[in-house]
């Protein structure tokens, strides 16, 4: 599973995601938003929107509704709890290894009213709540990262009650063996150490104790959201006085250049999996 010469620790992904907030804030998405999105076709454009229709397609696969008590694990900046808790009038806490991020979650929720959802900073891999807790657990493109994974999946398994439904967005490494500008492009420059192939994902979360009910590939989509970001940071690049931030985004946009040659090489893959703890669903 492995790709990297260097494994990077939890240490290491945090400070990342630390420091890279202010800058992806100026090109990705101004509210934080940072997954994949989920386009209606090869000539659709609109980030923000795709975006938010993978977040609407996670929650109905999920099947979460008013009654839910949902996490999400790597929640970043919050965005997707505050669209349930606004969306169904769900329960709901966030959890983030980033303080940064944390921070801004908890930020933007001072702006809402009436929302029953908190943000912690902390590790999907020992999670500060109690056994049982949680009807839902999900999470957006951000439990790759996670280097211990056996103990992420036996943390989110713990947490969620008998029958409680765990369903997320991640990305993939469809094969073994990744050559050095994937590596580089794709896994270093996020601190990535390496992650499942589609079919290999189901059989790591069936042995975790997961039942699988849906598993959707969407590499396609992957490919349009790093076809999409680069030129956007391309074209933000031609227009900010910061040097230092124009030299990143003109990086990030080389390496979304890269980033789809390794989706064609099978170098790098995005799916969404639904699963279920077994058990009686009766709270
Ligand atoms: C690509 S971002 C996705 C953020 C958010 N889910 C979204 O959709 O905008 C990945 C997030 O996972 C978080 N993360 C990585 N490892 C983690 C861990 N061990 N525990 C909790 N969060 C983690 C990072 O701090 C980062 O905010």
């Amino acid at each position: 599973m492995s790709t990297t010469s260097h494994a990077y620790t939890e240490r290491d992904v945090r400070d990342f995601f630390d420091q890279t907030l202010s800058t992806y804030l100026s090109f990705w998405d101004g509210d934080g938003v940072l997954h994949t999105g989920y386009f209606t076709d090869d000539t659709d454009d609109d980030y923000r929107a795709a975006a938010e229709r993978t977040s609407d397609i996670l929650a109905a696969d999920a099947m979460i509704d008013g009654s839910s008590s949902v996490l999400d694990v790597g929640c970043g900046c919050g965005n997707f709890l505050i669209h349930l808790a606004r969306r169904f009038g769900c329960r709901g806490a966030g959890l983030d290894l980033s303080v940064e991020r944390v921070k801004f979650a908890q930020e933007a929720l001072t702006a809402e009213t009436g929302l029953d959802i908190g943000f912690r900073q902390g590790s999907v891999i020992q999670m500060p709540y109690e056994t049982g807790t949680f009807s839902h657990v999900v999470s957006q493109d951000a439990l790759c990262l996670v280097p211990d994974k056996p103990s992420s999946h036996r943390e989110i398994h713990r947490v969620l009650r008998p029958g409680g439904v765990f369903a997320f967005s991640d990305f993939l490494q469809p094969k073994e063996e990744i050559g050095e500008r994937a590596r580089k492009h794709v896994y270093d420059r996020v601190r990535w150490n390496g992650g499942y192939s589609f079919v290999g994902y189901q059989a790591v979360l069936q042995e975790a104790g997961f039942e699988i009910l849906l598993a959707r590939n969407l590499e396609s989509h992957l490919r349009q959201t790093y076809r999409v970001l680069g030129r956007t940071a391309t074209e933000r690049a031609g227009t900010t006085r910061d040097a230092a931030a124009r030299d990143w985004m003109l990086a990030f946009a080389e390496s979304c250049a890269e980033i789809q040659v390794a989706i064609d090489d099978g170098e790098f893959g995005w799916g969404m999996f639904v699963t279920r703890k077994p058990g009686d669903t009766t709270p």
